[in-house]
């Protein structure tokens, strides 16, 4: 069996942030260029809940494509403001693209993106009519595997009072490990 992109305790955490409608998850994605420099953008991550893959959409042509397709690994963050918990990982990238015809993947993601979003792929393509509905084939998906979550929940009353906890992939197996809020060291006994 393939492993989980995320954990059984923090399972349900992930699913409910990355598809929820009203708070879309608009976090920052990180990737590394041919230079060895660091690379940061905001994306738009989704849950798949027919693939159960954690996902976003980016332009074949696009920097972070390039990034991803020479090094697939990335990192991102995102702060979920309505549940006060920030979600940072760092992840293998895995880059799906066109390659004609009918695709679940590919057609699910072209369905989440905004008529105008869909607009601007066509238009990119100097396609005087065009019909948002068809998938353009400059659209590509980026699904994400993490191998470490850092799952940091705030209390807003006292930071004292806020958890942080890391779960690692190694070999297909999730450890989990309660950190200081502060550092990557143990907190401190109470
Ligand atoms: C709120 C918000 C959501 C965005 N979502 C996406 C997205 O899902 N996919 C994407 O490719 N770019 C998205 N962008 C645009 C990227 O941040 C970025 O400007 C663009 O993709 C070019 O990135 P690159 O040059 O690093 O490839 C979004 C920007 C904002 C402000």
């Amino acid at each position: 069996m393939a492993t989980s992109f995320a954990p059984e305790p923090i399972r349900k955490q992930v699913v409910e942030a990355f598809s929820d409608a009203e708070a879309p998850a608009y976090a920052q994605f990180g990737t590394t260029d041919a230079e060895g420099n660091s690379q940061i953008r905001t994306v738009h991550f989704h849950y798949l809940s027919e693939l159960d893959v954690l996902a976003f959409n980016a332009h074949v042509r696009s920097p972070k494509w390039a990034h991803l397709k020479a090094n697939p690994k990335a990192s991102g963050c995102y702060f979920d403001t309505k549940r006060l918990i920030q979600f940072r990982f760092e992840a293998e990238a895995c880059c799906f693209a066109d390659g004609g015809g009918h695709d679940p993947l590919l057609d699910s993601m072209w369905a989440k993106i905004r008529p105008d979003v869909r607009a601007a792929y066509w238009e990119d393509q100097s396609s005087s009519s065009f019909d948002v509905d068809r998938r353009c084939s400059t659209l590509g998906v980026i699904v994400l595997q993490p191998t470490l979550w850092d799952i940091c929940t705030i209390a807003m009353e006292d930071y004292r009072k806020g958890r942080r906890v890391l779960y690692r992939n190694r070999k297909g197996v999730w450890s989990e490990e309660r950190v200081s809020l502060l550092h990557g060291e143990a907190p401190p006994s109470r």
